[in-house]
């Protein structure tokens, strides 16, 4: 072990995902719906921003100053090159919380983001994260906090502890991470393969587990291996918040705005006689099980007036990120699935179908014939950017300001691209963070911004960065082998993004 690493999973690097969850502009708008006063977010910090892919799309893509750190020096080493990249002042660390929260120069932040880290640090870490909030956040400032919930984790946990403690006790000191992985899962197949009393208890333990060997296995090693590891209930972390004078605001996650999609109506009705708001959230996490918990905290929540609510929404700019003809008129809540009243949905989707931004007032307007009401309105538009296919746009002018950083940092990116898939973000200025383009198109991006102008030639281009690379493409699972059949497949892809993908790029200021 690394002796800076605090029993963290150091000697596997951690997966590269991006969580809009951090994008202050999401927060705004969650907040908001929710009558709540919110604040300007000028500086902003995320502790433990792992690549950095979240925190470098968030400075490049606002003019919000981020600052930052995460102790693995090989992450901290990417995020700061992707900051540099794009021109950003973000000040990103590679020092440990203690470190980082001791530090002098830090300004007061409006907004502090932490996306799985909560649950993967010991008591010390918690306590220099509550004590750092409490001093360094401010008044009326915001806290992003992701974390693994209790009951929900009832049936995993105890699987968790097993593999652990098969790895501390059986497994070979030198083995390789992945080699600890696989040996750890063949530990627990072997249990379950006995009928132990703990599967008629835990119904679903079989399918949780044959669904842990799908994943990833630097989520893994990260997810499930680190000495420290603590599910919370809601209760528990209210009382860790409390003491850093933050209550909750509401759920980070945009359809649990949406109870009638995870709630049945006895659940609900059950839960609106519960007048402690702890305990009425802790008995939601009985009610749908949920293992992940993201949620936004406050310090200091101060209700906006029904009048000050509807005026500040009316104000907000929304921007369509999906192609308006996949789009399906249905939803998955926690209840399953449900379908999405076409009369209100159809003519919004079709409204915003040209990608440009509008505000929920300018909508109204131009929906005003059609019998929907400001309230259908704004629910439809916290389901749509629930299901990743609306994002909240920067006010006007902010964007262009952030433009010519979200170039320098997709242009590094869609290079990067030629030797690595690892990265599926690019930068909008728009939406004031990242949106997922995998590699491909990544490479058609960077074949149009060196001249190439039809897709056939992005094929032939990314065909030739990959083949030297000896790689080649799959289809229908199964692997192309003459460069004919990959450039044919390429091209199938480029002519999908040129007609789907690039119209709302461009529009979203990426391309
Ligand atoms: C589960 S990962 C999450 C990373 C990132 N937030 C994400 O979701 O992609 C936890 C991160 O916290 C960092 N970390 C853990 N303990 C830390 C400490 N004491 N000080 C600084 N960083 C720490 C790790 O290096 C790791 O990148």
């Amino acid at each position: 072990m690394n002796n800076w690493s605090e029993g963290y999973v150091a000697d596997i690097g951690y997966t590269y995902g991006y969580y809009p969850e951090l994008n202050p502009l999401r927060m705004r708008l969650a907040l908001l719906y929710s009558g709540l006063v919110c604040p300007e977010v000028r500086n902003a910090c995320e502790l433990g921003f792992g690549q950095g892919i979240s925190v470098a799309a968030h400075a490049a893509a606002s003019p919000v100053q981020w600052h930052g750190t995460d102790f693995n020096p090989e992450q901290a080493g990417l995020a700061q090159e992707l900051a540099r990249a794009s021109g950003a002042a973000a000040q990103l660390h590679d020092a440990s919380f203690a470190e980082f929260c001791a530090r002098q120069d830090l300004p007061d932040f409006d907004f502090i983001g932490l996306h799985g880290i909560w649950t993967w640090v010991n008591d010390g870490n918690r306590e220099v994260i509550v004590d750092f909030i409490r001093r360094k956040l401010k008044v009326g400032g915001v806290v992003y906090l992701s974390q693994n919930t209790l009951p929900g984790w009832s049936t995993l946990a105890p699987v968790r502890r097993l593999m652990t403690d098969h790895v501390a006790t059986a497994v070979a000191p030198g083995e390789s991470p992945a080699g600890r992985i696989d040996a750890a899962l063949a530990f627990v197949d072997k249990v379950l393969a006995t009928q132990p009393a703990f599967q008629a208890a835990h119904a679903d333990v079989l399918q949780r587990v044959a669904a842990l060997k799908t994943l990833d296995k630097s989520y893994l090693a990260h997810e499930y291996f680190n000495q420290a590891w603590q599910p919370m209930y809601f209760s528990e972390l209210a009382a860790w918040m409390a003491r850093a004078k933050l209550a909750h605001a509401c759920s980070a996650r945009y359809l649990d705005h949406i109870e009638a999609l995870n709630l049945a109506p006895a659940q609900h009705a059950l839960l609106g006689q519960i007048a402690d708001p702890t305990l009425r959230q802790t008995v939601r996490d009985f009610m749908v099980n949920q293992q992940f918990r993201k949620d936004y905290w406050i310090k200091g929540a101060r209700r906006l007036t029904p009048f000050e609510q509807s005026a500040q929404l009316r104000e907000q700019r929304v921007v369509l990120t999906a192609h308006r003809p996949d789009i399906t008129l249905q939803v998955n809540g926690i209840t399953g699935e449900a379908n999405l009243n076409p009369t209100i949905y159809a003519p919004l989707l079709d409204a915003l179908a040209d990608h440009r931004p509008r505000t929920l007032g300018e909508l109204e307007q131009d929906l005003a014939k059609r019998q929907i009401s400001f309230a259908q309105l704004a629910q439809a538009v916290m389901v749509l950017v629930g299901q990743g296919r609306l994002e909240p746009a920067a006010a006007k002018g902010e964007a262009q300001q952030a433009r010519q950083r979200t170039d320098a940092l997709n242009q590094h990116l869609t290079r990067r691209a030629c030797g690595s898939a690892d990265i599926t973000t690019l930068a909008s200025p728009l939406t004031g963070g990242g949106l997922t383009v995998l590699r491909a198109s990544q490479l058609f991006l960077l074949a149009r911004a060196q001249g190439q102008d039809d897709p056939q030639a992005w094929a032939r281009f990314a065909w030739n960065i990959l083949s030297a690379q000896g790689q080649t493409l799959m289809k229908d699972g199964k692997p192309l082998h003459t460069a004919a059949d990959n450039i044919a497949q390429l091209t199938v892809q480029a002519q999908a993004f040129a007609e789907k993908q690039l119209p709302l790029l461009k529009a979203l200021q990426v391309a």
